[in-house]
C-alpha cells in the first residue's frame, strides 16, 4: 500500500476516553464558529486526508507554501490550510491556551491548542497561490474578505462533521486504503472531478484503468461556486454512468470532502497528494484541471509536477491531453492521438450545453450519455 504523504497517516479524532475528557473542559473555552470551507478541511485534517498536517498551518509553514510550494521541512504541499480571525476576535484567544471550533450550530467540533498567531498579506497569497489578485477569481475572493490574522495549532477532534448527504460515500482513507486492499487493486488511479462525467471524462478514466487494477471515482463536495452544478445532482450522474457503463469490479465511487480552491496547477498537485491520502497510486490530471476562467495555461497542470522529483510527490500523476469524440476516427480520442481537424471533432461549449439541457435537448451521444444528461435536463427543471 502507498504510506501517505509525509510518511504516516495522521488520525486526529480523538478516543471515547480522552474525547469524553476534552468535551467536559471544553465548557469554558473561547470558541471559532468555523466556516464551511474551515471546516472541511478540518475533517480532513483529523482522518488523515492532508496528511502529514497535523493542524492549521503556522507561518513558517505557511510562508514556506505559499513561496515555494514546502512545508518547513521541506515535504512537498501547495496549497495553505490556515484558519483566520479578525483582529478583534483573535484578541480574544491567547496563544498557548485551547479553543474549540464548532459549526455553525454550536457543534463542537475539535480543540484548537493555538500555537501561533500572524498576520499575512493576502495579495502575496493571491498572487503565488493563484497567479493573481483579482477578486473575481473565487479562490481570490474567499482570501480577500477574510479575518486578517491566521491562528495556527494542531487539533484534536472532538466529533466529525455532522454531514447529512452522500454518507455511503463518505470514505475516510483507513477505509479506502482497506476496500482497496481487500480488492487486491495494487493499482489504484484516482480521479478529480466537479463536474458530471461527459464522455471526455469518461475516456480519460477508462484509458487509465486500462493500465491500472481500479478506479477511484472522487468527486469533489466541500464548497464550490455557485455556478458549478451542485453535487447532489453531479452524485446522481455519476451513480447512473457506473451503473451502466463501467465494469462494478474494477470502479469505486467516494466522496472528497475538501474546498474547490481554483488553484489550477498547483491545486492539481494538491488534489493528487490528497488522492495518496487515501490509497490511490495514480492520479489523473487532464486538460485546465482545476482551473478557472482564463488564469492558467492549459496545462499549466502538467508542468508543475516537473518542478518537484517523482519520489517527492509519491503518487504517480497521468497526464491527459485534450480529449473529444472526432467523427473520423470514429472514437473518442485526443489531440495526442487524432490527426484530423477540429472541425471533425465534436466539441461543445459550456454555454452550448447548458442551452440545450434548459430547453430540454439531449447533447450528441459523442458528448454526454443519454442517461447523464437527462439528469442534467431534470434538475434544470426543478
Ligand atoms: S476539475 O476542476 O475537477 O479539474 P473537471 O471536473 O472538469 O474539473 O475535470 C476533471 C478532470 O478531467 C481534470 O483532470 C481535467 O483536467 C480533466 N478534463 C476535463 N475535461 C477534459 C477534456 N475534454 N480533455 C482532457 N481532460 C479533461
Amino acid at each position: 500500500m502507498i504510506p501517505a504523504h509525509g510518511g504516516k497517516l495522521v488520525n486526529r479524532v480523538l478516543d471515547e476516553k480522552a474525547r469524553a475528557q476534552a468535551l467536559a473542559s471544553a465548557q469554558g473555552l473561547a470558541r471559532i464558529v468555523l466556516s464551511s470551507r474551515e471546516m472541511s478541511d478540518l475533517d480532513m485534517i483529523a482522518c488523515g486526508a492532508l496528511s502529514p498536517l497535523e493542524g492549521f498551518m503556522g507561518q513558517a509553514d505557511y510562508e514556506s507554501v505559499v513561496k515555494k510550494m514546502r512545508l518547513a521541512n521541506g515535504t512537498v504541499w501547495p496549497i495553505p490550510i490556515t484558519l483566520s480571525a479578525t483582529e478583534e476576535e483573535a484578541k480574544q484567544y491567547g496563544i498557548g491556551s485551547d479553543v474549540l471550533l464548532t459549526d455553525p450550530a454550536g457543534i463542537p467540533l475539535a480543540i484548537l491548542h493555538l500555537k501561533e498567531k500572524y498576520t499575512y498579506d493576502w495579495q502575496i497569497e493571491a498572487q503565488h497561490v493563484y497567479k493573481t489578485v483579482e477578486e473575481a477569481h473565487p479562490g481570490v475572493a474567499v482570501i480577500k474578505n477574510q479575518g486578517k490574522i491566521y491562528l495556527a495549532g494542531p487539533i484534536d477532534l472532538l466529533n466529525r462533521v455532522t454531514y447529512t448527504d452522500f454518507l455511503e460515500f463518505r470514505k475516510d482513507p483507513v477505509e479506502l486504503r482497506q476496500l482497496f486492499t481487500e480488492k487486491k487493486w495494487r493499482r489504484v488511479v484516482g480521479f478529480q472531478t466537479r463536474n458530471p462525467i461527459h464522455r471526455a471524462h469518461e475516456y480519460l478514466t477508462k484509458s487509465a484503468l486500462e493500465i491500472c487494477d481500479g478506479l477511484l471515482i472522487h468527486p469533489l463536495v466541500g464548497e464550490t461556486k455557485s455556478d458549478d452544478i451542485p453535487a447532489d445532482v453531479r452524485m446522481e450522474c455519476y451513480q447512473v454512468l457506473m451503473k451502466n457503463y463501467y465494469p462494478s469490479s474494477r470502479v469505486m465511487l467516494a466522496v472528497n470532502p475538501a474546498a474547490m480552491r481554483y488553484a489550477g496547477p498547483r491545486e492539481a498537485v494538491f488534489h493528487a497528494l490528497i488522492r495518496k491520502n487515501y490509497g490511490c497510486t495514480h492520479f489523473i490530471v487532464g486538460r485546465d484541471h482545476a482551473g478557472v476562467g482564463n488564469y492558467y495555461g492549459t496545462f499549466d497542470a502538467h508542468f508543475i509536477f516537473d518542478e518537484f522529483q517523482p519520489d517527492e510527490i509519491g503518487i504517480t500523476p497521468l497526464f491527459f491531453d485534450h480529449t473529444f469524440f472526432c467523427r473520423k476516427c470514429g472514437e473518442m480520442a485526443s489531440n495526442k492521438t487524432c490527426p484530423h481537424e477540429p472541425a471533425d471533432r465534436v466539441s461543445l461549449s459550456g454555454t452550448k450545453v447548458r442551452e440545450l439541457l434548459s430547453q430540454g435537448e439531449l447533447p450528441p451521444p459523442e458528448f454526454s450519455r443519454p442517461e447523464v444528461a437527462r439528469i442534467l435536463i431534470k434538475s434544470m427543471k426543478a
